[in-house]
């Protein structure tokens, strides 16, 4: 099957765009002690920093510790936002959500001490398993809606769902991780990254990429639709050679059926997947009670509830807007958060301006190339 991971490359008839680690060679802590943390294992290292198997020592308790990168933490606004919003997460408990213990500066390291998930993320998992099936996509779908659903009821939007931020244990839980973190990263005015819209390019919302500081829990349900279909036929459904390209097409193309990535699909799931991901927000499930009825609707072998006639929508047009002149090429090579920048809006207002930012931001060490 062909699978890339939902961040670091595109594959699918286009050229590939690779992670290249030369830059900056990630440097291994393990061994290390933190406080009162000691590293144990580099387990990854994603776009924020390196995420390490540890040991609280004064509690003796497995954690997962996520260092983040030494230019995000010399940066003393990021980190003060990167705490707040630390401590939002934190204070949210629920089944299906990692648990943030800790928010720790010391020698010189600013880290994020949480619960440690024994399993693998959504990504590598379906990597190794192939596509899903039915129920158990849409089972570990509604475990994520629950957690989001928590999320959003303290008026807190994840902004960067896609499978690498689902853990699956062994026992078939999911638990979503990074909540809120990639906010920060849109909000942070000292850095070069400001305006830019956060959340993997497979994975984002067309309004998020537009203007990522004014979105709803919205973007979580798409993403999640987009996450589901990926489960269920083992592709992402939308690719393409640049960042820039990929949200692009997330603008602008009609989300494929299941039957166009290789696997047909009763029509109540491409119903209920059509509506998760639809372009406009408000053809979408306005809330996680609505949508979780029809995750387990469809489930259990029914139609999703139907449709008003009145308000039946044809989801799969594009309602985005993109003006010739902002489709620049991307300088190459760009780092994999620093992708595109909003332009100014015209008073005539399109949906969605974007034009490419230079490659600044060198922390996420994770820059793209094309070949
Ligand atoms: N709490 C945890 N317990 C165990 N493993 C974890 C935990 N959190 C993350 N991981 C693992 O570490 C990997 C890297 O996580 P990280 O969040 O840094 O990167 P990512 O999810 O791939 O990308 P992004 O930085 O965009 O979220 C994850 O893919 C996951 O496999
Ligand atoms: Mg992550």
């Amino acid at each position: 099957m062909e699978h890339d991971s939902d961040t670091n490359s595109a594959g699918a008839g286009g050229a590939q765009i690779e992670q290249h680690s030369a830059e900056s060679a990630t440097v291994d802590h393990s061994g290390r002690t933190l406080g009162s943390y000691q590293l144990v294992r580099l387990i990854a290292e994603g776009g924020m920093g390196v995420v390490y198997e540890a040991v609280q020592l004064n509690l003796a308790r497995r954690v997962a510790v996520k260092i983040l990168s030494e230019e995000l933490a010399m940066r003393p606004e990021f980190v003060q936002r990167f705490q707040r919003e630390a401590k939002a997460a934190a204070a949210l408990n629920h089944p299906n959500m990692v648990q943030v213990h800790d928010f720790c500066q010391t020698d010189g390291f600013c880290f994020l001490a949480m619960e440690y998930v024994e399993g693998q993320n959504l990504s590598d998992y379906v990597e190794e398993q192939g596509k899903l099936g039915i129920h158990e996509s849409l089972d570990l779908i509604e475990q994520a809606a629950l957690a989001l659903k928590a999320a959003s009821e303290k008026a807190i939007i994840h902004r960067d769902i896609k499978p690498s931020n689902l853990m699956l244990t062994h026992e078939g839980r999911v638990k979503v991780s990074d909540l809120g973190l990639a906010k920060i990263l849109t909000e942070t005015s000292d850095l070069t990254l400001t305006g830019v819209a956060m959340g993997s390019p497979y994975f984002i919302a067309p309004e998020q990429a537009s203007d990522a500081a004014d979105v709803d829990h919205r973007v979580d349900i798409y993403s999640l639709g987009l996450t589901l279909l990926y489960l269920l036929t083992g592709k992402r459904p939308f690719e393409g050679n640049t960042p820039f390209s990929i949200v692009l097409a997330q603008a602008t193309k009609p989300l494929p059926s299941g039957a166009e990535l290789g696997t047909a699909l009763p029509t109540g799931l491409e119903v209920l997947v059509q509506k998760m991901a639809a372009k406009n927000p408000d053809d979408r499930y306005p809330d996680y009670d609505q949508l979780l009825t029809d995750l387990r609707r469809v489930k259990a072998g029914h139609a999703p509830v139907p449709e008003p006639a009145a308000s039946r929508r044809n989801f799969s047009s594009a309602r985005v807007y993109v003006p010739p002149q902002c489709l620049l090429p991307l300088p190459q090579p760009a780092s994999c958060c620093t992708w595109f920048e909003r332009a100014p809006r015209p008073s005539s207002a399109p949906k969605l301006l974007v034009k490419p930012l230079p490659p600044v931001h060198r922390s996420c060490r994770k820059p793209w190339a094309v070949s």
